[in-house]
């Protein structure tokens, strides 16, 4: 099945970050190259982003949906984690029809979430706690509810009918593109009202804006400034590869659903207008830019993010996330692709480094291993994996606890507008329903939008009322008041973590390089830096591995490990063991 998040049954994106206040000198300005170093700082390379899915992380009113005034809450918790930025996901008013990524008025709250003034207090309370701020930038597409849309959709000759895609039906059917929401649906909708088809890459609720149109540019240039002024440190450009398409809506060789960015996105004019996003805004303020995704080639996410063709900050690509199937997957692989990622970005460039977000089945469960033998130090490994490489480390909320998929098996437990598309169809062509629930309980992108594990009280201490999506059973023992308590928890385990990614520069900007490359279960890499070596040596598998770094363990100092005491044989790894050394 060609997914656009692959491995998810119906969600189908296929390719689809206060910076650590290092005091090693008072004179080390950020944004200044350092000179000692001979390295780039900037706070946005030295922060550890703490992604927060609004919905799901703390309802304050009991409505069952999490909101704003809940993440007021819990302000302290967010910066007890050692973490510098929290990125959002979409807090704008939105109808939902995709969780807040169809947005109806990009200057205001979605009523669900709270005010503006919540806003600002939320905002004030991080930047009290020396936590910046990222939003979600969905600009790719509005809400059909936008007011944009309603005037589009009213006339052919409204004056807003150049704001989004529209070709008249006496010129025939559109040339067939497939929606990434439903593999089955034409992203061609027909609307009767003007006798013309609209296009939408996402759900029919989701119109794609016309960026070729310079007043929907200025538009969201203005929308930029909007929340900029407002003191936002940062943007997290949704979807953007796809705001550049080809509008001569050319029909695609048969098979463009296995390549199908190639042929939706970053086709015209993307760089062109990531430099004006950055001309116009972006150099305007202390602000970070991620683009989600990273385009078609090594070259254009490159391109995206070198700093000297002043676009955007950093890449956030999506090979690493796509490697994980149900059936499992190749550490080699995983190997070769982190490795080539590192490689790319190596003299120029930045990188985000991930393994899960709100697309995304839970990390324990996709590439750890969430048995109750396995949950916790598996967990902790993969949190040591994403710590020490090189890039912005981003990590999904509940991740710090080692929260895993809920195994839903009922279509009614799920919520997503992808998947449920996909159920509709499975239904209509007499497809495995089965199949389909199996796959989901892997993939499924409401795997990791059940409501945050607060404690062991009713709801996970999530709400008070009924929870929008249904709660992990496994919250009884699996959340932060349990965790706090256990000075081995994950949650601990990810503080230290935080704590020794601030006190190493070498773990933010050290040269990476990728030992024992061969060996199937063991993940081996150095991180090098004005003389200081780390050494991280990961077991991936369930079973003792050998590991051979070609250095002298003897002397190794052991800096940190997922698993308590000594470590008698500095050559085997326990498994799922996470092991960080100095080099002497
Ligand atoms: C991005 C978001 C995803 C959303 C889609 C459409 O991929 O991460 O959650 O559904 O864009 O806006
Ligand atoms: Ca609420």
């Amino acid at each position: 099945m060609n997914s656009y998040i692959p491995s998810s049954p119906a969600f189908n994106l296929k390719k689809i970050v206060v910076a650590c206040i290092i005091i090693l000198c008072s004179g080390n300005v950020f944004g200044q190259t350092d000179t000692t170093h001979k390295i780039d700082r900037k706070w946005w390379k030295e922060a550890v982003v703490y992604q927060i899915y609004p919905r799901s992380f703390k309802d304050n009113n009991g409505d069952g949906i999490g909101d704003l005034k809940g993440i007021i809450s819990k302000l302290d918790y967010i910066k007890s984690l050692g973490v510098d930025v929290v990125w959002l996901n979409p807090i704008y008013s939105s109808p939902n029809d995709d969780n807040g990524y169809d947005v109806s008025d990009y200057r205001n709250i979605m009523s669900d979430f709270g005010t503006i003034e919540d806003f600002n207090v939320m905002l004030k309370g991080l930047h009290y706690r020396g936590i910046k701020l990222v939003m979600d930038l969905v600009v790719n597409h509005s809400s059909d509810e936008h007011e944009w849309f309603k005037q589009s959709r009213s006339s052919r000759t409204n004056p807003y009918r150049e704001y989004y895609h529209w070709l008249n039906a006496e010129n025939g059917k559109p040339p067939y593109r497939y929606s990434l929401f439903d593999i089955n649906h034409d992203a061609w909708r027909y609307d009767s009202l003007t006798n013309a088809y609209y296009l939408h890459y996402f759900s029919r609720k989701q119109p794609d804006l016309n960026w070729e149109n310079p007043k929907v540019r200025q538009e969201v240039f203005n929308i930029m400034k909007f929340w900029a002024d407002k003191g936002i440190d940062g943007f997290r450009m949704d979807a953007f590869q796809y705001a550049a398409k080809d509008t001569t809506f050319p029909a695609f060789p048969k098979g463009f659903e296995k390549n199908f960015n190639q042929y939706y996105g970053m086709v015209t004019g993307l760089h062109g207008y990531l430099q004006q996003i950055n001309k116009e805004v972006l150099s305007k303020y202390n602000v970070m830019s991620v683009a989600e995704g990273a385009g078609n080639t090594y070259e254009d996410a490159h391109n995206m993010v070198d700093a000297d063709r002043h676009e955007l900050n950093m890449a956030y690509a999506f090979d690493g996330v796509s490697i994980a199937k149900s059936s499992g997957y190749n550490l080699l692989e995983f190997k070769r692709v982190f490795s080539k990622w590192d490689s790319v970005f190596a003299d120029k460039g930045w990188l985000s480094i991930f393994l899960a977000n709100h697309d995304q089945a839970r990390l324990v469960s996709r590439y750890g291993n969430d048995s109750p033998e396995f949950r916790e130090v598996s967990s902790k490994m993969l949190s040591t994996f994403l710590m020490t490489m090189r890039g912005t480390p981003y990590y999904y909320n509940g991740d710090e606890l080692g929260m895993s998929n809920p195994g839903f098996t009922k279509i009614e437990d799920y919520r997503d507008v992808s998947l449920l598309n996909e159920y509709h169809h499975q239904l209509n062509i007499g497809g495995s329903i089965p199949d389909f629930l199996k796959e989901a309980k892997f993939s499924s992108r409401d795997n990791s939008r059940t409501p945050f594990q607060w404690d062991s009280s009713v709801n996970a201490g999530f709400t008070t009322g009924t929870p929008w999506i249904k709660v992990n059973d496994n919250y009884k023992t699996i959340n932060v008041a349990a965790e706090e308590k256990d000075k081995n928890s994950c949650l601990n385990y990810f503080r230290k973590l935080t704590k020794l990614r601030k006190e190493n520069l070498v773990l933010v900007y050290g040269k990476y390089t990728l030992l024992d490359k061969d060996n199937p279960k063991v993940y081996a890499y150095t991180r090098e830096l004005d003389g200081k070596k780390l050494l991280i040596v990961l077991n991936f598998t369930s079973t003792v591995a050998e590991v051979k770094t070609g250095y002298d363990l003897s002397t190794a100092k052991l800096v940190l490990s997922n698993y308590e005491g000594s470590i008698s044989d500095k050559s085997k790894l326990l498994p799922y063991q996470a092991v960080v050394y100095q080099i002497q």
